[in-house]
């Protein structure tokens, strides 16, 4: 897939498996221009005691980029997940503290990792869920309530920013989330959320450069690719990038028997979402994994099917062969002109 009509597509990767299974590291090569740890470039991962920086596992995702020449882009210097028990208590230890950890971590971060990744997810999923939601957050706010909001307020997102706009002058600062892909009541507010969150940063002359969309599709809920596309567009329109940075789909709850039925549904589905997305300026796409078989959708809990089988929401199947969701992006990049 590569890079196709001016548009870059990649995937969520994880080093240990480039490491050690060819047929994986080579379904990536031949398919993704562009990488993405899918673990190995989170504060678990490279800080997991205060101080002592572990990038062993993110050079795994680094070496394979230099050696195949992809770019990689950076996930995530700041989240209310993947955080480490030594800095949830420096957190909670006050603003100060909370500002001394989060400057040592981007500063050390951002050094090491410049001259191979010029993106990074500076703040990802910081817009609470909405009632109704399959992950709703309690209480009035529109911000996450997370470990980083209780420490330093609503401005840790501008802090953030601002740390790693002063670390380094050209990197790509991009805002990360989830959630509003979809026609939803829900995805409709989170929507007016981020953009609320967006104009505001900017509007403070905050530094940020684009939008991460994660893409994360349900078919149980309602699309609507001319909504989707004005959300696009009014994002391009105050001068971000946006990317879809982690897209694949769960199926509905109740699922058609027949294979075929399900593949062309998530393939639709796929289609109209991408090539929405692409109307409205989008030219970065990222699934999260390439193959069923590597991919949370069946590892996660909390959102693995209940009935036994599997969700079939990547472009390749358990066996690493093509399914029609890989036919389905060809032909939602082919909507846009030859370069
Ligand atoms: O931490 C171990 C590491 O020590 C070990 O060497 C490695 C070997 O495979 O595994 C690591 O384990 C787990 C890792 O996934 C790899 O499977 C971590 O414990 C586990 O927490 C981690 O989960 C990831 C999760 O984010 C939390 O970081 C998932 O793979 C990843 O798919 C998921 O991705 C998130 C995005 O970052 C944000 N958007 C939602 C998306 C899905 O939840």
């Amino acid at each position: 897939m590569g890079l196709r009509r001016g548009v870059t597509f990649g995937t969520a990767v994880q080093g240990g498996w480039l490491d050690t299974e060819p047929a994986y590291a080579a379904m990536v090569a031949a398919e993704a221009a562009l990488l993405v740890p899918e673990w190995e470039g989170k504060w678990s991962a490279l800080q997991p005691q205060e101080g002592r920086f572990d990038f062993a596992p993110l050079d795994r995702i680094l070496r394979f980029g230099l050696r195949h020449r992809r770019q990689v882009r950076g996930h995530a210097l700041v989240w209310h997940q993947a955080m480490p028990d030594w800095l949830l208590t420096a957190l909670a230890e006050g603003p100060q503290r909370a500002r001394a950890v989060l400057e040592a971590h981007i500063a050390t971060v951002l050094d090491r990792t410049r001259r191979q990744v010029r993106d990074w997810d500076v703040v990802n999923e910081v817009v609470a869920d909405v009632a109704g939601s399959d992950t709703p957050q309690a209480g009035p706010g529109e911000l996450r309530d997370s470990p980083w909001l209780r420490a330093l307020g609503p401005g840790y997102i501008d802090l953030a920013l601002r740390l790693a706009r002063e670390r380094d002058a050209t990197l790509r600062l991009v805002l990360n989330d989830y959630g509003t892909e979809s026609d939803e009541p829900w995805s409709l507010e989170k929507r007016r959320r981020l953009m609320r969150l967006v104009r505001g940063l900017l509007e403070r002359g905050v530094p940020l450069d684009a939008v991460g969309i994660q893409g994360h599709l349900q078919m149980s809920e309602r699309f609507s690719p001319e909504g989707f596309r004005a959300h696009v567009e009014e994002l391009r329109s105050l001068g971000l990038a946006v990317l879809i940075t982690e897209l694949d789909v769960r199926e509905a709850p109740r699922i058609a028997p027949d294979i075929a039925q399900r593949d062309a549904a998530v393939a639709e589905r796929v289609q109209s979402f991408v090539a929405a997305g692409l109307a409205g300026g989008v030219r970065t796409v990222l699934t999260w994994g390439l193959s069923d078989r590597e991919s949370w959708l069946l590892r996660d809990p909390d959102v693995a099917r209940r009935d036994g089988a599997q969700h079939r929401g990547l472009p390749f199947d358990e066996e690493r062969r093509r399914r029609p969701m890989w036919q389905a992006l060809a032909d939602a990049f082919a909507t846009l002109p030859e370069r």
